[in-house]
């Protein structure tokens, strides 16, 4: 559990869309779309508030997202989009590869680009990660969050993944807060659970929140939340 916020890294908001029973998908791994679209409207205002966007490849290679701060008017700057994908399957025609003339992507990769794709690659900031400290699964975060903040000087940070980065980002104790957009869906114990295992065994272990706000988006609800210091 997080005990303060580091200088070194940016403000990390994990942001959730999910059914009333937190699911970000049902069985058959359906997604899109779970909130309504006054909820999808306020992600977009959210995305231009925030330095940068970061995502996970699992999610690129699902959606193919661009992470635009699409609003009318648009914003006066666009968020940096930043994708975590250490074994470099980037598709070169994504909509993040593609739409770098309207705002910059920074591709953290675990090794080098492979040399067939950098001429259609020329638009986007790699970075190879030092993996020396990462554990068995991706990135080292601790070492993104601060090059983040070090090269581009990204002081507030909105992460956008799948249940597979949102876990590591909390198990790691990088989230200082939570927006939590809720449907009035139900989708059921086999729909895909907004986070994978984060090691609780007791009640006394449960991650606990601190609720900072409560809105509704058209039917959605969007509860937000800052995560206590242990
Ligand atoms: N409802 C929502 O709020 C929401 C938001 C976004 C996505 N989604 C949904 O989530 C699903 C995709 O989720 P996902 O879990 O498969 O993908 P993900 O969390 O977006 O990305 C996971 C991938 O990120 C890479 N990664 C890099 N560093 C990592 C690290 N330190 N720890 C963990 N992963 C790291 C890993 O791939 P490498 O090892 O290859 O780098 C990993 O497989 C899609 O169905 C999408 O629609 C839902």
């Amino acid at each position: 559990m997080k005990t303060e916020v580091a200088k070194d890294r940016p403000i990390v908001t994990l942001k959730l869309a999910t059914s009333l029973d937190a699911r970000i998908a049902t069985v058959t791994g359906a997604s899109q779309w779970i909130t309504g679209p006054e909820s999808r409207a306020e992600v977009h205002r959210m995305r231009s508030t925030h330095d940068a966007v970061l995502t996970g490849i699992g999610t690129v290679l699902a959606d193919d997202p661009e992470l635009t701060a699409r609003l009318d008017p648009p914003p006066a700057r666009q968020p940096w989009r930043v994708v975590l994908d250490r074994d470099g399957r980037l598709p070169t025609k994504s909509k993040l590869v593609q739409t770098t003339d309207k705002a910059g992507l920074i591709w953290c990769t675990g090794g080098p680009v492979p040399s067939e794709n950098l001429a259609e690659l020329s638009g986007v900031k790699h970075h190879r990660v030092d993996q020396s400290k990462a554990g068995t699964v991706g990135l080292d975060l601790q070492y993104v969050l601060r090059m983040l903040t070090n090269t581009y000087h990204i002081g507030t940070l909105m992460v956008e993944t799948g249940p597979t980065l949102a876990t590591a980002f909390l198990r790691a104790g990088l989230v200082d807060h939570i927006a939590w957009f809720r449907a009035p869906l139900l989708l059921g114990g086999d729909g895909r659970p907004v986070f994978e295992s984060l090691n609780v065994h007791d009640l006394s272990e449960a991650w606990v929140l601190k609720q900072t706000d409560h809105k509704q988006f058209g039917r959605d609800v969007l509860d937000c939340f800052d995560l206590s210091p242990t």
